[in-house]
């Protein structure tokens, strides 16, 4: 496939901060904080070998942002106060240290939640049961709870959560930028899709509001981190207790999504799907990275899903997104990048490594 001459291998800027290719890696929660949500030596080591193998830009696992409903999982890691913010210090030390940039993802989980060692039950936008069942990789054994509809305060202090994280992530960890997690059927896209928002206040109904809660995220956030700061957010339709899920107005609602956040300022925007260049609707023939290229023109895009694939990879680069970011196969080569530049062939991912429960393996550390 590839040689240093493609466009794969060139540089791109992000509101100020210049990433020395286009490959990232995408982010994945490895349920291996500590008890109380820390980052340890051994997260250190993992996230370090994907800087070292030539990572561009690292985006952390989702991190959870209050200590109210926003935690998904049992040693899931945080930024909910210093001391999980100052956890994550040595991590993107290590990464700058092998000329990686690292973004903190930050996610409420919402509904979604599993396991929250903070409070008791969960909150959603609406009062409706999540569908499908919780996976055992994330320590999952039950049904899903039915939430209990947020009040406008708890609304707000969920805001808060994302803004004080933010600013935490960049001020006490030294992370080069923040990802809202507003994919993957979490509480932003708990708002967005319209089966678990049912609200009729200001933050449900038409499309245009039930975008309104990524927007007040995204505003509060902006305040607290400021306009140097590369600032963005993922967007997907499917979610990861339900693969299949179609936005019903198609590519007027990507419009709607995309250019909202065009207008508000995102400095990029990440994509998810399950192969990043299928057709995002049925009889359609864009993909949702070109909607979201189409309708954000001037932002740099990140297209994911399946883009160890890499052919498909530098496709999606010559078509105009400014990076890939690729899951499961760094997790097979942490060194995809420096594999793919001297055209090296990539080992393939063994799905054995995230059961029986999606922590970190002894054998990814040895690879470090
Ligand atoms: C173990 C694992 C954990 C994940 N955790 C997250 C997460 O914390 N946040 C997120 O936005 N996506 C998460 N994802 C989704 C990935 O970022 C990515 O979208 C997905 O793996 C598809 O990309 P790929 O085909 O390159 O693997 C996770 C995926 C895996 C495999």
């Amino acid at each position: 496939m590839s040689n240093a001459a493609n466009a794969i291998f060139t540089k791109i800027d992000i509101n100020g901060l210049t990433l020395r290719n286009r490959f990232a890696l995408a982010p994945m929660t490895r349920v291996s904080a500590t008890a109380d949500g820390k980052a340890t030596e051994e997260m250190k080591s993992y996230y370090e070998r994907f800087a070292k193998g030539g990572f561009s830009l690292l985006i952390t696992e989702g991190l959870y942002t209050d200590k109210a409903w926003s935690q998904g999982y049992i040693h899931q890691p945080g930024i909910s106060d210093d001391a999980q913010a100052l956890s994550w210090r040595p991590v993107v030390e290590a990464a700058h240290k092998h000329g990686g940039r690292v973004f903190a993802q930050i996610m409420h989980s919402g509904a979604l939640s599993y396991a929250n060692g903070y409070r008791e039950g969960t909150v959603g936008p609406s009062a409706i049961k999540p569908k499908g069942t919780q996976s055992e990789s994330y320590y999952g054994k039950d049904e899903f709870l039915t939430p209990r509809a947020m009040t406008d305060e708890e609304i707000a202090d969920a805001v808060d959560g994302f803004a004080d994280s933010a600013q935490r992530a960049i001020e006490v960890a030294g992370f080069d930028g923040i990802e809202l997690h507003g994919a993957n059927g979490y509480l932003i896209d708990q708002f967005l899709t319209d089966f678990s928002n049912e609200r009729t206040d200001h933050w449900g109904g038409s499309t245009e509001r039930r975008v309104e809660f990524l927007l007040a995220v995204f505003k509060a956030v902006r305040a607290k981190v400021g306009d140097a700061i590369p600032l963005g957010a993922r967007i997907s339709q499917g979610k990861t207790n339900y693969y299949y899920h179609k936005w019903q107005g198609r590519e007027a609602d990507a419009e709607i999504i995309f250019g909202a956040l065009a207008d508000v300022g995102a400095d990029f925007i990440h994509v998810t799907e399950f192969e990043a260049w299928q057709p995002a609707f049925e009889g359609g023939s864009e993909s949702l990275a070109a909607l979201a290229h189409r309708f954000a023109p001037h932002i740099p895009i990140i297209a994911n899903g399946s883009l160890h694939d890499l052919v498909r990879a530098e496709e999606m680069i010559d078509q105009g997104m400014g990076l890939v970011a690729i899951g499961r196969g760094a997790l097979a080569n942490p060194d995809l990048p420096r594999r793919a530049e001297a055209t090296l062939d990539l080992v393939e991912f063994d799905p054995g490594l995230l059961v029986p429960v999606a922590n970190l393996k002894a054998r990814e550390l040895e690879m470090a």
